[in-house]
């Protein structure tokens, strides 16, 4: 009991009643004194990739960010260096700086990158703006993205989100400049061009809210299965899975997904997860929240085909999603003081199985 009032005390859990912290969070609550093994060397005993995003601010400026980031995970996701918008501020001139950092830091400390994001509808280039392209013309701009910056990383960065994001909510293609002006085939030239660029890399389309079965899912398995069909170098699907205690995925559905993938020879990479709680962080909405990441760590372990979980962000400090969203979160496994969370734990209890 003296543990959890600490707990409830450190989670601001102020007014709520003893009576409805559940087993669960006496569990993870106790789990927190215990464990002394990190959540990297569980991780690594079982084969499993366990990462998160990076920010090159906190990257340079935060060594208690470094120390986190290379003692839990053993792959990161550049957040955004690598996005064509940031890479290239300018028509044919590339600034790497960012992006080499990050890649460094991995490199150092034994840390695979997961490239993130060829293709996008978003951050895409200033010079992108009021200008009019032929298809030709986007082709070769498109070709030139992907081997500039595949072709630098071969050999450090060997996994890709090659297109992200194509498909809307009711399973049509996003109208983007990409499908506006090149038509559908964008999607496979691009995985072509990373291929040719690096041909050891794997390569994701990656999208959200596409977990579950429907509309969106359905339109990304007919794609990825006429992409292999055809022979176009794809390996895997990415399933962001930014979701939240409100409306969690529906797990069977997650499952099911996962295996029709399986059955196309695709892997599936849990790439962005993060689980809002919609507020200031307490003892109940944080046992939920611990509760969502352990079911999609559970079903992504149990699959053959799957073996990846990173989160977006590495601690609630730097989140995307109050700033996105406006409006108050948590949804990581470390606190704003990179103190690891009942989620954290949770996770670790299902890697250490
Ligand atoms: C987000 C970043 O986290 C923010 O810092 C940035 O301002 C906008 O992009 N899906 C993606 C990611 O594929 O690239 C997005 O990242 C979050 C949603």
């Amino acid at each position: 009991m003296l543990v959890l009032s600490i707990f409830v005390y450190k989670y601001q859990g102020i007014s709520q009643e003893k009576s409805t912290i559940n087993e669960e969070v006496d569990y993870l609550v106790n789990a927190r004194s215990s464990t002394n093994v990190t959540l990297r060397q569980l991780a690594q005993k079982s084969q499993m990739k366990i990462g998160t995003s990076v920010l090159i601010e906190p990257l340079r400026k935060d060594a208690k960010y470094r120390e986190v980031l290379a003692r839990e995970f053993n792959t990161l996701t550049p957040e955004n260096a690598m996005k064509f918008g940031k890479l290239s501020q300018e028509r044919g001139n590339y600034n790497f700086a960012d992006a080499d950092d990050i890649v460094a830091f991995a490199q150092d400390h034994q840390m695979q990158v997961h490239g993130h994001t060829l293709v996008w509808y978003r951050n895409l280039p200033n010079w992108f703006k009021d200008r009019q392209f032929s298809r030709q013309e986007l082709m070769d701009i498109l070709q030139k993205h992907i081997y500039t910056v595949v072709g630098r990383y071969q050999g450090k960065v060997n996994s890709w989100d090659v297109v992200n994001e194509a498909v809307n909510k009711d399973g049509s293609f996003r109208d983007s400049i990409w499908l506006k002006t090149i038509g559908s085939e964008y999607i496979e030239m691009a995985f072509r061009w990373a291929h040719e660029a690096n041909p050891n890399a794997r390569l994701f389309y990656n999208d959200f809210e596409a977990e579950d079965l429907g509309k969106k899912s359905d339109t990304i398995y007919n794609l990825v299965k006429e992409l292999r069909r055809k022979n176009v170098p794809i390996h895997g699907v990415g399933f962001q899975m930014h979701t939240s205690i409100k409306k969690p995925p529906n797990y069977a559905e997650v499952a099911a997904n996962i295996r029709r993938l399986n059955e196309l020879k695709l892997e599936v990479k849990i790439t962005e997860m993060d689980v809002k709680i919609h507020n200031q962080p307490v003892a109940v909405t944080l046992a939920e929240q611990a509760k969502v990441y352990e079911n999609i760590t559970r079903i992504c372990l149990a699959a053959p085909n799957c073996n990846t979980l990173t989160t977006w962000g590495l601690s609630d400090r730097f989140s995307w999603i109050p700033i996105f969203y406006k409006s108050p979160d948590a949804p990581l496994l470390f606190d704003q003081n990179y103190q690891p969370k009942p989620a954290y734990y949770a996770v670790a209890k299902i890697v250490a199985r």
